[in-house]
C-alpha cells in the first residue's frame, strides 16, 4: 500500500489549520458585512457544466480536470472551480426569482491536474463570491472591493491589484482578429501549447510563460486599446468607483484570465514575493453571458475566487501570523502529580461545561518544558496544580501571551475564573 497522498494533495493540520481558520474567519465575517449568503455545490458536476461554462478552449477544460464515468457511464467531472457549479445551482433552483443582485458565498475544494509546485496544487482551497444579476459598474467596484479588504484585514500589505477590460462578445471578436493577424507571421515559432491557443483561445498566449511567446507578444495589440465605446465607458465607471473607495490598482492592459466566461472587467490580486507561475493570490471578472449560455435569464454577473492554500504559504513566508480571537483562549491544566488526577478532572469539568476550551496534561515533569509544549500546541493560558494549589484551593492562572498572571479560589470565585475568558 502506498502510504502517501496522491501528488498534488495534503493533509491539512496543526498550524496550517489556524491559519486557514483565520482567512475562513475573516472572510465570512467579511461577506457577512457585504451581505452574501453562503452556497454548497457538489463536489463533482456533469461534465458539461464545465465544458460549456469554462469553454472547451481553455487548458483547464483540455488538460487538468478529473474527468470519469460513472458506474452508468455517465460522464463526471471533479469541479475545477467554483462559478460554473454556481451558475448551474441558480439557474436548476431558480434562485433568479428573488431579489437581485443574488449575492452568494463559497468555500471548497477544487481540482485540476496541474504540475505540482510551491502555492500550486491538484487538490486546493477556494473561497468565492458570486454577485449575479446586476451590471451596474458599482457592483463590479464593490467586488473587488471585497476581494482587496480580504487581504488587508488578514494583514498584507505589499500586494498588487490588477484590472483590465476584455471587452464585450463583439468587441472582443474584433480584437481576436488584430490579434491573430498580429501572431500570424510568428505562429510557427509559438510553443506547442500556444499553437493550439492560437486556434482555440488566443488571448491565452498572454499566459504563457515561456520566452520565446513572450518575445513575440512583445509588440502585440492590447485588448484594453481596442475595447468599444460602451465597454470603456463601463471600466471608466469601475476606476472612478475603485479610487472614490480609495482602493489602490493597475490597469494592466495585456491581463487576461484563463476562462471562456468573462466579459468585461477581470482582476488579480498577486503578490511579488510568489513566484511568478502562480503569483495571484485571488481573481475573478464579469461573466455577463454565462447564465443566458446556460439557458437562464439575462443576469450579467461577477466575481472571483481566492487561493486559499496559496494564501497560507505566503502568510507563513512574509511572517503574517494569524490572531488569536476570544474562542481561541484554551486552558492547559498541567498537573504536577499523579495524586491530583481527580482535582484536575473536577477543574476540567468546571471548564469545559462553561465553554472553555481546555485539556489536562499529567505528570508533568519540568515546568519549563510544560509551558513551552503549552504555547506549541496553541493554548493561550495555563493552570499549575501542585501540592499547594490543591491544598489552598488557589490556582494561578498564566496568560501565555502577554506573560501575567491572576490568582484566583476555584471554589469561592468561580466567575472570576469565567471572566478572563469573557474578556
Ligand atoms: P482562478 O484564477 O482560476 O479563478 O482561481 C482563483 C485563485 O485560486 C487563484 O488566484 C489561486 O490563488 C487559486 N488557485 C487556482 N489554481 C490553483 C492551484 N492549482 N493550486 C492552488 N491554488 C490555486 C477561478 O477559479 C474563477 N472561478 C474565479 C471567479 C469567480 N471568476 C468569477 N467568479
Amino acid at each position: 500500500m502506498v502510504l502517501s497522498s496522491p501528488r498534488g494533495t495534503s493533509d491539512i493540520f496543526g498550524e496550517d489549520i489556524r491559519y486557514r481558520d483565520f482567512i475562513i474567519n475573516t472572510s465570512r465575517e467579511l461577506f457577512d458585512v457585504f451581505n452574501y449568503k453562503e452556497i454548497i455545490t457538489p463536489v463533482f458536476e456533469h461534465t458539461e457544466v464545465f465544458d460549456r461554462g469554462i469553454g472547451e478552449g481553455t487548458d483547464i477544460v483540455r488538460k487538468e480536470m478529473y474527468t470519469f464515468p460513472d458506474k452508468k457511464g455517465r460522464s463526471l467531472t471533479l469541479r475545477p472551480e467554483g462559478t460554473a457549479s454556481v451558475v448551474r445551482a441558480i439557474i436548476e433552483h431558480k434562485l433568479f426569482a428573488g431579489a437581485l443582485p443574488l449575492k452568494l458565498f463559497y468555500i471548497e475544494n477544487m481540482f485540476r491536474y496541474e504540475r505540482p509546485q510551491k502555492g500550486r496544487m491538484r487538490e486546493f482551497w477556494q473561497l468565492g463570491v458570486e454577485a449575479a444579476g446586476i451590471s451596474d459598474p458599482q457592483i463590479d467596484a464593490e467586488v473587488i472591493w471585497l476581494l482587496n479588504i480580504i487581504f488587508e484585514k488578514l494583514g498584507f500589505k505589499n500586494l498588487k491589484l490588477l484590472v483590465n477590460s476584455v471587452g464585450c462578445g463583439i468587441c472582443r471578436q474584433e480584437y481576436i482578429k488584430a490579434f491573430r493577424s498580429y501572431i500570424q507571421p510568428s505562429v510557427e515559432s509559438l510553443c506547442e501549447d500556444c499553437k493550439i491557443r492560437y486556434v482555440n483561445n488566443p488571448l491565452r498566449i498572454f499566459d504563457c510563460k515561456i520566452g520565446g511567446c513572450a518575445a513575440i507578444l512583445k509588440e502585440a495589440p492590447k485588448i484594453y486599446a481596442h475595447i468599444c465605446p460602451d465597454c470603456r465607458q463601463h471600466f471608466d465607471k469601475v476606476t472612478e468607483y475603485l479610487d472614490l473607495l480609495k482602493i489602490d490598482y493597475v490597469i494592466k492592459d495585456d491581463l487576461v484570465r484563463g476562462f471562456d466566461y468573462y466579459t468585461q472587467t477581470i482582476f488579480e490580486i498577486i503578490s511579488a514575493d510568489l513566484d511568478s507561475a502562480q503569483n495571484a493570490l485571488g481573481g475573478g471578472g464579469r461573466y455577463d453571458k454565462l447564465i443566458p449560455q446556460f439557458g437562464g435569464p439575462d443576469m450579467p454577473s461577477i466575481g472571483f475566487a481566492v487561493g486559499i492554500d496559496r494564501t497560507i504559504v505566503l502568510m507563513r513566508q512574509l511572517n503574517i501570523s494569524y490572531s488569536l480571537k476570544q474562542d481561541d483562549l484554551s486552558v492547559l491544566i498541567i498537573n504536577m502529580e499523579n495524586s491530583h488526577k481527580s482535582y484536575c478532572l473536577e477543574l476540567l469539568r468546571f471548564l469545559r461545561e462553561f465553554g472553555i476550551k481546555s485539556e489536562i496534561s499529567h505528570e508533568a515533569k519540568n515546568i519549563g518544558n510544560s509551558i513551552k509544549s503549552a504555547q506549541k500546541n496553541g493554548f493561550s493560558h495555563i493552570i499549575i496544580i501542585g501540592e499547594d494549589e490543591v491544598k489552598s484551593g488557589i490556582l494561578s492562572i498564566k496568560d501565555l501571551k502577554e506573560f501575567q498572571q491572576q490568582k484566583i479560589n476555584f471554589k469561592n470565585e468561580p466567575e472570576k475564573i469565567l471572566n478572563i475568558f469573557r474578556r
